[in-house]
């Protein structure tokens, strides 16, 4: 069997693998479809000469054909292309994350202007372990820009404000991120046991992007999916998503990955989300709109605690009563729980977060609005 045959045999639930040029498979993606979108194109270094190490030794730079342009014009072409793509794919509360060095960052905002997406931040990620800048002629290259931005600047868009501030020891979390760059058993490695791929993104920047700026069960678009880190941290975040990539080595290779991660309980590490959008629903809602029925049993994602909803929005687990956060954090012994992504529901034999149903009951507010 061939690569691209095993390749199409893998299968991965809430996940798209699209093998081919990204310029034409964004076209037959559907509008609006997308909550985030997170794109590590082509940087076009223009590197010439090979770089060596005191001892020799080759260091593996970007020298692959997919970061060939013949010059500036035919990058921005392509830059624009995609970038259309992506904000007509964009649901109109959606944000996207652009990653570059200063080879195409400035070119990437340039587009992105242009194209009146609404600039939100630009986070400067400090490598803290980078290559050292070997023939001493400039300054060591130690970080990377990433650009996050809204469709439009009236957007309601997602940002887990406290989601961040926990991660960050209770202080809001700053626009310079400290964080290594990927290495280690985190790299993938070829049939010759060489680096597979030459720019793979740490798991962590990832993680941390997903967090910031998506919900579970949202749907996130990698359109430069290379080793499939994006999909690797969706799946493990509970998140949804499609990858994109013209080179089926690096595909199979990360659908090989990508099977292997296993999702996590992210209700210790997720505060209940601070979205622009985000309207306050009570659980007790649910009940009025018969999403969930008194007397039903909710329970966590291993079901192996379960509580009866009362008619009044609380939670009883033994003879204790209370909201669906005090519940969580009693039946863990912890201080406290986010209850949303806690607790799940069984109805018509599928297992539903009761976050689902918040999220549905907010759309069905926000499109009467
Ligand atoms: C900077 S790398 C992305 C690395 C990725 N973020 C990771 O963590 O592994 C850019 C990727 O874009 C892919 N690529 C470049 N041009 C493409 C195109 N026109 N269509 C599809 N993929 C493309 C390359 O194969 C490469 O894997």
């Amino acid at each position: 069997m061939n690569m691209r045959d095993q390749f199409k045999k893998l299968k991965i639930r809430n996940s798209k693998f699209i093998l081919g040029n990204t310029i034409n498979e964004l076209k037959h993606l559907e509008t609006e479809s997308i909550d985030m979108i997170f794109c590590d194109p082509p940087y076009f270094l223009q590197l010439t000469k090979e770089l060596r190490r005191p001892d020799m030794t080759v260091v593996k730079g970007v020298k692959e054909t997919w970061d060939k342009f013949s010059s500036y014009k035919e990058y921005d072409k392509f830059t624009n292309l995609w970038l259309t793509e992506c904000k007509r794919i964009l649901k109109k509360d959606g944000t996207i994350w652009l990653i570059g060095t200063y080879h195409n960052i400035y070119r990437l905002g340039y587009h992105l202007q242009n194209l009146n997406f609404w600039v939100l931040n630009d986070i400067i990620w400090n490598k803290i372990n980078p290559l050292p800048n070997f023939k001493g002629t400039r300054f060591t290259n130690a970080h990377e820009v990433l650009i996050w931005a809204t469709k439009a600047k009236e957007s309601k868009y997602t940002f887990n404000y406290h989601t961040m501030k926990k991660m960050n020891n209770n202080k809001q979390m700053r626009s310079d991120w400290n964080l290594k760059v990927c290495q280690g058993k985190e790299r993938l490695k070829d049939s010759l046991n060489k680096t597979l791929h030459s720019t793979q993104k740490p798991e962590e920047l990832l993680y941390r992007i997903i967090l910031a700026s998506t919900k579970q069960g949202d749907m996130v678009l990698d359109p430069f999916f290379g080793t499939g880190t994006t999909g690797a941290m969706c799946k493990k975040l509970g998140r949804k998503f499609i990858g994109i990539d013209s080179n089926p080595q690096y595909m199979h290779a990360a659908k090989k990955r990508i099977m292997k991660i296993n999702p996590i309980d992210t209700s210790n590490i997720e505060s209940v989300a601070i979205s622009s959008s985000s309207k306050k629903i009570p659980f007790s809602n649910l009940l009025k709109k018969g999403l969930i029925r008194p007397g039903e049993k909710i329970f966590n994602s291993k079901e192996s605690i379960r509580a009866t909803v009362l008619s009044n929005g609380n939670l009883k687990f033994k003879k204790v009563e209370g909201s669906i956060h005090k519940i969580g954090a009693y039946v863990q012994n912890k201080p406290s729980c986010n209850g949303w992504t806690y607790w799940f529901v069984k109805q018509n034999n599928k297992v539903i977060s009761i976050n689902d149903h918040r999220n549905f009951l907010r759309e069905e507010i926000s499109s009467k609005e």
